[in-house]
């Protein structure tokens, strides 16, 4: 171990802030320590918790990784991930910051490499003040996942479900490939650990405005009552993405395409804290009991019902903000003749008496002109028109957007008189925007779920039953795809708003996608 490394430093970031939620002391290992999430996310959100003082001065983060690095060459690496031009104090907070990092070699699959990372956790509970506290973040690939909770538990590093000292999983998506194997990942993880100790990371909860839809649900008593089959006619929920397959992750992806990559977790997320009933309160299993029902409330479909409520696309060459690119099928990594598609729309109803009848419309891409995530809710019209046209063709319906980046914020378009002896309206908006109503931008997401972690809150990652009543409802679709008489894919234009099969989705409900 490098010298740094032996004594507990405090951290005075941390002694001069105002502390909320500071975490009991622990070491954090990093399955993947040398790989792309954790180099982009999760040590520059371990880095700004530090940073913030929002870890204890009593921390070990501990890299593990086939290359054979010493702790220094780790370091050197991890400094590399961080944007140092962001923090004028970089160079004051990193030696210390630094000070916590080492890294541990080994295969995943090799039981030598957890004795060697025992005896290094065993070290750092002395050298670090860790205190047995052991956080096992699996940014792997999702094979590695039973074999490293395994190998944990053959290891004696996993205790037995206990409050202190505690040992949390965070396994990273996908979790499963489908129902079947989502079933049997989940049998292999409660072999070791208890369903307490295991936080499925789904990072859109981390994200500040998704937790803001609870807030402005739950947290307001003007928009619960207008929030049902009575007054919102439609919903539609988009999240759409510029990138294609940048990083090399074309080889992944077309194993997974939209509909498990994004649709299974993150936009089934969206859709529960949206349709969801009001929680008895804000404990991790009122929260996810609430959103479990919206999970069960999904439709059952026949492979027809499937075919026409969802429609799947691949993108052609196009151009996007003037750059050329290339069409899904030629992406590096994807096969030729590859059915996966990036792009997902569908039409849904849920089976509850808040919705019943309500069409939601979820869609989400790649290749498409920018990067918006937001949920739009869409009330009726007044019953009778007392009033001229609008002067801009608009609705006339109110609605709500929430978006959820970027430029987060919400603004509800309602109507107003044009000034003049005429009696036309116009849609004008009243508006809200993190950006300027508060003054601290919002964490990361990683941050704050790692820090919940730490803290032993899984409010914001899926509990089992929530990811087996998404794949319940997700595979459906997948059968009903890999049926040799289903349709193919349809395409878009690489840079549109995807295919016109999406569009015909709405035609019966008279309802267009918003343009964003
Ligand atoms: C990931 C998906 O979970 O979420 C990616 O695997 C996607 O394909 C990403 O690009 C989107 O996340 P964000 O936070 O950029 O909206």
């Amino acid at each position: 171990m490098a010298e740094s490394l032996g004594t507990v430093e405090v951290n005075p970031l941390r002694e001069a802030l105002p502390r909320t939620r500071v975490p009991d002391p622990c070491a954090v290992v990093l399955f993947g320590g040398t790989g792309d999430l954790t180099h982009r996310k999760l040590v520059p959100a371990l880095y700004h918790l530090a940073r913030g003082g929002n870890l204890p001065s009593e921390f070990a983060i501990v890299g593990i990784g086939r290359r054979d690095w010493s702790d220094e060459q780790y370091r050197d690496e991890v400094k590399k991930s961080l944007s140092q031009g962001a923090d004028p104090d970089f160079d004051a907070f990193w030696g210390q910051f630094a000070s916590h990092l080492c890294f541990s070699a080994g295969a995943f699959d090799d039981a030598e490499t957890y004795t060697k990372l025992k005896e290094r956790l065993a070290q750092l509970d002395k050298s670090h003040g860790t205190r047995g506290n052991h956080l096992f973040y699996l940014a792997v690939a999702p094979e590695y996942f039973a074999t490293i909770i395994d190998q944990l538990g053959a290891a004696g590093l996993i205790y037995s479900h206990q409050e202190s000292p505690w040992s949390r999983v965070v396994i990273e998506k996908p979790f499963g490939h489908d129902l079947a194997s989502a079933r049997v990942l989940n049998r292999d993880v409660s072999k070791v650990l208890d369903e307490s100790q295991v936080y499925r990371i789904d990072h859109y909860l981390g994200k500040e405005t998704v937790q803001n839809i609870l807030a402005l649900r739950f947290g307001n008593s003007i928009f619960e009552p207008i929030w049902n089959r009575r007054h919102v006619a439609s919903v539609q929920i988009t999240v759409a993405e510029e990138v294609g397959m940048a990083g090399g992750r074309g080889a992944y992806y077309d194993t997974a395409g939209a509909i498990r990559d994004m649709v299974q977790n993150h936009m089934m997320q969206l859709l529960c804290l949206v349709a969801m009933e009001p929680p008895v309160d804000l404990s991790a299993d009122a929260v996810r009991n609430e959103k479990l029902k919206v999970l069960q409330a999904l439709p059952t479909w026949s492979d027809d019902d499937v075919h026409r409520n969802v429609v799947r696309a691949q993108y052609t060459k196009g151009s996007i903000q003037g750059s050329e690119v290339p069409g899904y099928l030629e992406e590096k990594g994807v096969k030729p003749d590859s059915r996966t598609s990036p792009y997902v729309a569908m039409r849904l109803t849920l089976n509850t008496w808040r919705w019943a009848g309500v069409p939601f419309y979820l869609r989400t891409g790649k290749r498409l002109p920018k990067r918006a995530t937001e949920i739009a809710m869409q009330f009726h019209k007044p019953p009778t028109a007392l009033f001229e046209p609008e002067a801009d063709g608009a609705s006339g319906a109110n609605q709500l957007i929430l978006r959820i980046q970027p430029n987060e914020g919400a603004s509800l378009a309602f109507q107003a008189k044009i000034p003049g002896s005429r009696r036309r309206l116009q849609e004008v908006r009243m508006d809200f925007r993190y950006g300027t109503a508060f003054a601290v931008p919002p964490p990361e997401a990683y941050e704050r779920l790692l820090l919940d972690v730490m803290l032993g809150d899984p409010t914001l990652f899926t509990r089992t039953d929530e990811v087996d009543s998404a794949w319940r409802f997700i595979n459906q679709i997948l059968d009903a795809w890999e049926k040799p008489d289903a349709p193919p894919p349809v395409t878009y234009d690489a840079g549109s708003w995807g295919p016109v099969a999406a569009d015909a989705l709405l035609d019966g409900d008279g309802v267009r996608w918003r343009r964003l």
